[in-house]
Formats: structure tokens, sequence, C-alpha cells
């Protein structure tokens, strides 16, 4: 994939009606109260809306929020799915559920951050965005409804994204967090406009596609978090590029399973093993070292005050799990990051959610924060821990997207990415 993009520098924006694609896809507290509980997302994009009113361009900005269910139907049917009761699932649950994804807490949030209004439309194409869009000056900025209101979103409708572009004149993507979706507002929007990306992709391309195509090495990958499965693609192009890649958190226990290893009751994925095993021979085919924890931190429950003690990698007893890195894999990680030349991490080491099992990712997190390389953080959980553990400010780069980062590190073409105009 090609990682140079055309950006907001690279065109004329004064005066213009800019279609400006953001991630707003923010956390918010569970009550349905309409608080945001971590307003980042809305942060990344604000050098590139202050960018565009700065030089003069109107600004249409747009945003999924969450996975709003279109009809009662289908609404029941995935509570049905999730084991719910059938006669606690009504209508009202349903309709509130849509109301708790509208973007009027966004809206409030950006004009804060901003300092000044936001007008928001009550739809995403239909009459009043459209009368809305009509009239909006340079210097103003208008936000759409949730754009997964139309059904055509997720479908990438041809009609939807002609109805987006007709809005505007310029198309500017900043949502990196959905790169990875080829829907209309992220993808198919880009057919019919000119398409540019703004700063916030730009940082990621340059950081992560950097990192990829031409890292400082030595390169090494640190990959964590539960699953094999989830981490698979990830993995196999990381051993195409990288010099070192470290494995942690509860994947490890497949790979140990996998050489002969005793997991206990740790997480295993029995389907994986063989998997693991093809990855440890391509890591030797490709002269990639592959560094496997040494030791663990067993618990005998899955809680934070479970008991818990050291054993060797391939040592858990039945009835005890692992759920950390031990201390001697602490040492041989960190001693591999030392001397980096750039670091991608992506996955915890253990379940750092737990205090008494935080310690392996904390020591990485340290490690990392004290290195000269260029470290580089994947988006979810590794972005979450650092953020938790104080290390953020510490970091190269801490990515805003999950699934795209990792989608990114798979090698994969992003379409949110690709539709852009070469650079
Ligand atoms: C995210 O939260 O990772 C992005 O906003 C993408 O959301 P999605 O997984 O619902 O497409």
């Amino acid at each position: 994939m090609n990682y140079s993009k055309k950006t907001v520098k690279d065109v004329d924006v004064k005066g213009k009606k800019v279609l400006l694609r953001c991630d707003f896809n923010v956390p918010m507290a569970k009550d349905g109260s309409g608080v945001i509980t971590d307003d980042k997302r809305i942060r990344a994009a604000l050098p590139t809306i202050q960018y565009l009113l700065d030089q003069g361009a109107a600004v249409i900005a747009c945003s999924h929020m969450g996975k709003p269910v279109a009809t009662f139907e289908s609404y029941k049917k995935k509570q049905l799915e999730k084991g719910k009761d059938e006669a606690s699932i009504t209508e009202e649950k349903w309709k509130k559920s849509l109301a708790e994804l509208r973007m009027e807490p966004v809206a409030a949030r950006l004009s804060e951050l901003l300092g000044k209004d936001v007008i928001l439309a009550n739809d995403v194409v239909g009459p009043d965005a459209q009368s809305k869009a009509a009239a909006l000056q340079p210097g103003q900025v208008l936000l759409l409804q949730n754009t997964r209101f139309e059904k055509g979103e997720t479908k990438n409708d041809p009609e939807l994204a002609k109805k987006m572009a007709a809005m505007a004149e310029l198309y500017v993507s900043d949502a990196f967090g959905a790169v990875h979706r080829a829907h209309a507002s992220t993808a198919g929007v880009a057919g019919y406009l000119p398409a540019v990306s703004g700063f916030l992709i730009q940082k990621e391309l340059d950081f992560i596609g950097g990192a990829l195509a031409n890292p400082k090495r030595p390169l090494v990958a640190i990959l964590g978090g539960s699953k094999v499965s989830s981490k698979i693609g990830v993995i196999n192009n990381l051993l195409e590029i990288a010099d070192t890649i470290i494995i942690g958190g509860g994947m490890a226990y497949t790979f140990s399973a996998a050489q002969g290893g005793k997991v206990g009751d740790s997480l295993l994925e029995a389907d994986w093993k063989d998997y693991s095993l093809e990855m440890i021979q391509k890591a030797k085919d490709k002269g990639v070292k592959l560094l496997l924890p040494v030791d663990t931190v067993i618990a005998d429950a899955f809680a934070p005050d479970a008991n818990s003690k050291v054993v060797a990698s391939g040592q858990i007893p039945d009835g005890w799990q692992g759920l950390d890195i031990g201390p001697e894999t602490v040492k041989l990680y960190c001693g591999a990051v030392a001397d980096a030349g750039t670091v991608i991490w992506n996955g915890p080491m253990g379940v750092f959610e737990f205090e008494k099992f935080a310690a392996g990712t904390k020591a990485v997190a340290e490690a990392l924060s004290k290195t000269d390389a260029i470290t580089i953080i994947g988006g979810g959980d590794s972005a979450a821990a650092v953020q938790q553990l104080g290390y953020a400010d510490k970091m190269s780069h801490i990515s805003t997207g999950g699934g795209a980062s990792l989608e990114f590190m798979e090698g994969k073409e992003l379409p949110g990415v690709a539709c852009l105009l070469d650079a």
C-alpha cells in the first residue's frame, strides 16, 4: 500500500466546503447520561479542524458512533443472542439505544474544545443536513448526525456517498480509527470528491507506515493480548519485517502448549497450536529472533486478589493459570528493547487491569519510556495500558485506531487510506 498521500496542505481549501470524516466514536458513560468518558479522539481531530477554519474553509464534520441497530426486529434478535429474556426486550429500549448514539454530546464537547459554536444536523444527508450545509459559511463548523443512522453507510452505498459528496467540494479524512472500514463516509465518498488526509492520518501513516516500510533497525515488535487467533495476521506480517518478535500476554500459553509445556488452566487456543509451531519455524527460517516467556506469574483464580507465584514457563500446575510474564522474562524483554531502533507494541503482557498482575506490562512500558528508539503503541488495549500507567507522553506515537492499527500492522490495505489521492 502507498502510505504517501496528499494532505490538507497540498490543496487550496479557502472558501471551500470541506466534508471532514473524523472518528468521534468516543466512549460514553454506561448510565445513558451522555457523558463522554474519554474525549481523546475529539481532541485528536482538532489540529485539522482548526487548520481548515484558519484557512477560511467551512467544515462539515461527520463520524459514526457505536453500532446502531436499524430495526426493532434485528435489535431483538441481537438481544436474544446475548441471552436476554424476550419479555425484557422492548421497542422503547431499542429507541433508547439509538438515542444514546446521537451526536449531541460530541457536538457540545467539540464546541467547548474549539471555543466556538458547532451547528448540529438532525440527519446525515436529509433535509436538515442539506439546508444547514448549504447555509454554512467559511469559519463555521457543522456536525452531521451519526453516519451509521443511514442504512447505506456500512454497505458503502454509492447513492449515500454521492449525497454526502454533494454537500461539499473537498473530502478530508482524519478518521484513522475507521480507515479499515470500506464504508460510504470513509471510502465511497472519495469516489465523488477530491480526497486528501488530515494531520492525524498523516501522523499515523508516518509512524506506523514508516516503521513497516523503512524502520530504523533493529525493529522489535512486542505482541501481547489474549488470543493468538486475533494476532495471527500481525505475527505473520511482522515476521517478514522485524528483527525481533516478543510474545507475551495470554497468547504465550498457546505457544507454550504447542511446544509440549503444561499450561494448567491458562488461556489456550488448542486449534492454534499448529499455527504457533509454524510461526516458530518461520522465525527460524527468516532469521528473526522470536522471544517467548521463560517464566510466568500464575494465579489460583482469575481475580485481582488471587494467590500467586512464579513458575517456569510450561510448568503450570492444574488449577492455576498464567496471568503475567515472570521477572526473568521481564529482564529478557526489557533487554531486547533497550538497544532497539524502533519498537512496535501491540497488546499487554498480562492482566494489567489487576494490580497484582500488571508488573510485566508496567516494566515493558517503562523500558519503552527509557529507550531512545522510536516507540509506536498500537491502539486499543496497549494504548490504554500506557495511558493508565502514566507513560503516554514518553512514547513517540500512540495510535488512535484499535482495529485500524492492527490491520495496518497486518499489512492489509486500508480502504480509508487507499481512496485518498497519492502525493
Ligand atoms: C473504533 O472504535 O475502533 C473505530 O471507531 C471503529 O469502530 P467500529 O469497529 O465500530 O467500526
